[in-house]
């Protein structure tokens, strides 16, 4: 089998990458370890950039987003008893992010390939990229597909990155002494805006997904094990989280989904070696304070793709040999506004009285300076990199 573009993966970032390479007339084929039912119902990011709307829409995949995605024009900031709230329309005008589940904007993207005729292989265990700096191949259970480029957009335990000899690549990387427990329930959401809740329990995030559909995430240990969370001890810890303003009441409901996911800061540079491309997170992490990592993803398919057409189209590789820098700015940008999130919110066992106090004082800051607060909003909608 020939390709022009082999990729692995097909995560929003794959998938994505294959639907605006073919927008440009060029071939790929998707190597998906999982099976499409796994990679439609994992449940993640839920929220998207206007940048990230504004390809999925150009792409033609943004009707059902259109229709079903909640535009945010704010978000909520909780500690100390009290409600901030960042007002996107006043900070940054015109600008707002809208709550769509990644797994909706996979399902989408999914169906628009094959709609397409476009090629993706579901359930394909060993893929193997070989031969990155000569002609590059890949193979799987005894196949094998010849392609011009290797697209790497197989998260972070994928192989693509693992496939460059030691050496090649340079990794900066930050772990964190907590993971999240995300909570899909059916229940309408307690608020019309997501709250980012600093208490002395730790972190709590109410979001949503629908008028009838909310998600939680709550600060846990790291490794903890999901059967530690039943439903009644989520709901009683959500309530003490959230329930520290006046007048605010948890609505509770089913639990549909629940999964930890660890706190991870990670970058890997250069994201290219020799015909290899690392997109999303395959080649950097940031921690989901910030949601910024399905939009770092798009934005890293963004460019590769206009990158490889301006190489097929005319034969410069000077939009290739620039991707990987072009991308790291915007990925160190999110790095640190991530980072930043996530030391503002979140509790440290470690930390003393002192450092708590910091924490508090900089919340304070963050809420009464327009100064502040315009730079949470220009991050959070996603203006700056
Ligand atoms: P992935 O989604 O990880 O896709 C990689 C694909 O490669 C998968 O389908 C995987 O099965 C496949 N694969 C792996 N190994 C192989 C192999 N060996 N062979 C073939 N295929 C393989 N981001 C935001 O922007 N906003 C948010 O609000 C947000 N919230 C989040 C909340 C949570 C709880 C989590 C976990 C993440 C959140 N993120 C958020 C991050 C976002 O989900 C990821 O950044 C995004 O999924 C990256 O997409 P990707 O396509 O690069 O990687
Ligand atoms: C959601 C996820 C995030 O990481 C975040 O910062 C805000 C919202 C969500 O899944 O809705």
């Amino acid at each position: 089998m020939r390709t022009q573009v082999g990729i692995v993966g097909a995560g929003p970032a794959g998938l994505l990458l294959s639907h605006l390479l073919h927008l440009r007339g060029i071939d790929s084929v998707v190597l998906e370890l999982r099976d499409r039912d796994h990679c439609e119902r994992r449940v993640r990011a839920g929220v998207l950039e206007q940048g990230t709307v504004d390809v999925l829409t150009a792409a033609g995949v943004g009707d059902r987003l259109r229709r079903e995605g909640l535009p945010h024009h704010g978000i909520e900031l909780r500690y100390g008893g009290a409600g901030h709230r960042i007002a996107f329309e006043e900070l940054v005008p015109g600008r707002s992010i809208t709550v769509y589940g990644q797994q909706e904007v996979v399902k989408d993207l999914i169906a628009a390939r094959l709609a397409a005729g476009g090629k993706i292989l579901f359930d394909v265990p060993d893929v193997k990229p070989h031969d990155l700096t000569g002609s590059p191949y890949l193979t799987f259970g005894g196949e094998v597909l010849e392609c011009d480029v290797i697209a790497g957009c197989d998260g972070f335990h994928g192989v693509t990155r693992a496939a460059v000899p030691q050496g090649e690549l340079t990794t900066f990387e930050r772990d964190y002494p907590f993971a999240w427990l995300g909570v899909l329930a059916r229940v309408a959401p307690s608020a019309e805006e997501l709250i980012y809740a600093r208490t002395p329990r730790g972190f709590a995030l109410h979001s949503m997904r629908s008028p009838e559909i909310s998600r939680f995430y709550l600060q846990v240990p790291k490794d903890e094990r999901e059967d530690a969370w039943p439903d009644e001890r989520i709901w009683s810890e959500l309530a003490a989280r959230l329930e520290t303003v006046p007048g605010f009441a948890l609505k509770t409901g089913p639990v549909i989904e629940k999964s930890v996911t660890p706190m991870r800061s990670f970058v890997t540079e250069p994201m290219r070696y020799g015909n290899l491309y690392l997109a999303g997170d395959a080649a950097h992490i940031v921690p989901p304070t910030g949601a910024k990592g399905l939009n770092l993803a798009v934005a890293d398919v963004t460019m590769l793709t206009d990158a490889l057409a301006r190489w097929y189209e005319t034969g410069s590789a000077e939009g290739l040999d620039a991707y990987s820098a072009t991308c790291l700015r915007r990925v160190w940008r999110a790095q640190h506004f991530s980072w930043w999130m996530t030391n503002l919110l979140h509790t440290f066992a470690d930390e003393d009285p002192y450092g708590e106090r910091l924490q508090t004082a900089y919340l304070d800051y963050v809420t009464s300076s327009t100064a502040a607060a315009t730079t949470l909003a220009e991050n959070y909608v996603g203006m700056v990199w």
